[in-house]
């Protein structure tokens, strides 16, 4: 039964789409960037803001303590003309000015609350201290002031200090007030973003699309789909690799169909045979015992026949599996060749074939020793079969470079050069009425070709009609 599998997106877990999900990265990306700009334009625009307040203030604070130093040292501040500046450079900077002399009593103050009185205060002492000073608080009731002061001098010598605070609420009110339009100018950008990677991803995205829909055909049975994408990029590729995996699918496809085929007919050849000869001895009455012989001698070559074919397929399917383990012995290919020979000697003489072995050099291989005889067996055994009698068949071992060879020359029918590219596939004969009289069955030389293959091997082959073929195994040295 054949499970056809659908490819989309009915699977339990929530279906969420490649092109979503690089959209939203890309929005998130593009979220957490502009949030940290956002953060840091704020955060520089507030910082420069506040020194150049800062800065302004110092400057201030610093001529009102130069205007006034005389006044305070001789502890005249109560005159007119200093109220009256102190009071006017308090609306210039939009803040309150408090001036104590050294003994931090306070001399002047723009709202003129506190004169007379004792002003302990950090930043005050601080400038008594003779330093300049800085300090910004935030009061739940008017919010975020800087504190300024600085020491007021006269002849080099400490005579009180000044201190402004001024409200910087407006400061950050800005900065905010900026930030929100950065956001905005964000949030916008970020739409745009969005419509346009939405859009831009739909035409990037438009292949895959293409590709589902040719595997799901595939998947139905339709191994002629094709897909074809211009768009130059990585889908591209998969779709080239996936037209070359569908068009071996389809070789593979039509190999297990044309294999299944042959087998069948392959099997019942022999099979029909014996049902005739078995069915005539039945029916027959008055056969003779030769008779008899005769038929059941053809039964059993062609039981033989059934055999052979049975054991050529089994060995083929051993020879498919995937992690089929060689043997691997170090063996000297020359005693090898020998055995082969001596093995094969009768076969030739039976057909006044000269078969000859000719052994040059000692050639150590590292090889599965039944698998690889039986590869060049099955070779001998065809220079044998298709080299008329009389014929000869020559043996050969020797290096090439970082090879072994093993040449098998005859001198018989030859293969045509239109089929030689084929006689390596599974059942195929040159000539399939001859072969049967021959009894192959086709599979002699896929079972070489495999053989050599799992050794890392090659077979060569060359060909005359009429004037011989030489195959050569070609099997690499391994040291
Ligand atoms: N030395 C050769 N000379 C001429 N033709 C050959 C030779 N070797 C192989 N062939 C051709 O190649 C075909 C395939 O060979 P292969 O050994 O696979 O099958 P077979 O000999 O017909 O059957 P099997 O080996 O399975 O009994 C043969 O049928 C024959 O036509
Ligand atoms: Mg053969």
């Amino acid at each position: 039964m054949v499970t056809i599998l659908e490819v989309g997106h009915n699977d339990k877990k929530k279906f969420i789409s490649v092109r979503w999900k690089l959209v939203s990265t890309y929005l998130l990306l593009i979220f957490v960037t502009l949030i940290i700009i956002n953060i840091f334009i704020s955060k520089t625009i507030l910082n420069i803001y506040i020194q150049q307040k800062q800065n302004d203030t110092f400057t201030k604070a610093n001529i009102i303590s130069n205007r006034t130093r005389y006044q305070l040292a001789s502890d005249r501040m109560n005159e007119e003309w200093v109220k009256k500046a102190i009071n006017e450079y308090s609306k210039e900077i939009n803040g309150r000015i408090i001036i104590v002399d050294k003994n931090n009593i306070v001399k002047g103050d723009s709202n003129n609350l506190f004169i007379g009185d004792t002003f302990k205060h950090d930043e005050i002492q601080k400038a008594l201290n003779g330093e300049n000073s800085r300090r910004v608080y935030n009061f739940r009731d008017t919010g975020r002031v800087m504190y300024v002061s600085v020491p007021v001098i006269l002849n080099d010598e400490i005579v009180g200090a000044t201190l402004i605070s001024v409200s910087i609420d407006n400061i950050y009110l800005e900065v905010k007030h900026i930030s929100r339009k950065v956001a905005l100018i964000s949030g916008i950008s970020m739409l745009v973003t969005a419509i346009i990677a939405f859009f831009f991803s739909d035409a990037i995205f438009k292949p895959l699309g293409q590709l589902k829909n040719a595997i799901n055909k595939v998947a139905q049975g339709h191994l002629e789909e094709k897909v074809n994408i211009d768009s130059n990029d990585e889908f591209k590729e998969v779709a080239e690799a996936f037209n070359i995996m569908i068009l071996k699918l389809d070789q593979v496809d039509t190999q297990r169909k044309d294999f299944v085929a042959n087998v069948s007919h392959e099997l019942r050849t022999p099979l029909t045979s014996i049902k005739i000869l078995s069915e005539s001895l039945i029916s027959g009455e008055d056969f003779n015992v030769d008779v008899y012989k005769e038929f059941l001698t053809d039964i059993d070559s062609e039981v033989d026949r059934l055999n052979n074919i049975i054991t050529d397929l089994l060995t083929l399917v051993d020879l498919d599996k995937e992690k089929l383990t060689l043997d691997l012995k170090i063996t000297y290919m020359n005693f090898l060749l020998e055995r082969i020979y001596l093995r094969l000697k009768p076969l030739a003489e039976k057909k006044s074939i000269d078969l000859e072995l000719v052994l040059n050099e000692k050639i150590q291989l590292k090889v599965d020793n039944e698998k690889i005889q039986q590869a060049i067996i099955n070779i001998i055994d065809n220079a044998i079969k298709y080299t008329q009698t009389g014929g000869k068949v020559k043996l050969k071992l020797y290096n090439e470079g970082k090879y072994a060879i093993i040449e098998i020359k005859d001198n018989g029918i030859g293969i045509p050069e239109e089929n030689i590219q084929n006689i390596f596939e599974r059942f195929y004969r040159v000539d399939k009425a001859r072969s049967r009289d021959t009894g192959g069955t086709g599979l002699g030389l896929s079972i070489a070709w495999q053989i050599v293959s799992l050794h890392q091997g090659t077979i060569e082959v060359e060909s005359k009609v009429g004037v011989g073929s030489t195959f050569y195994i070609k099997l690499p040295i391994t040291t």
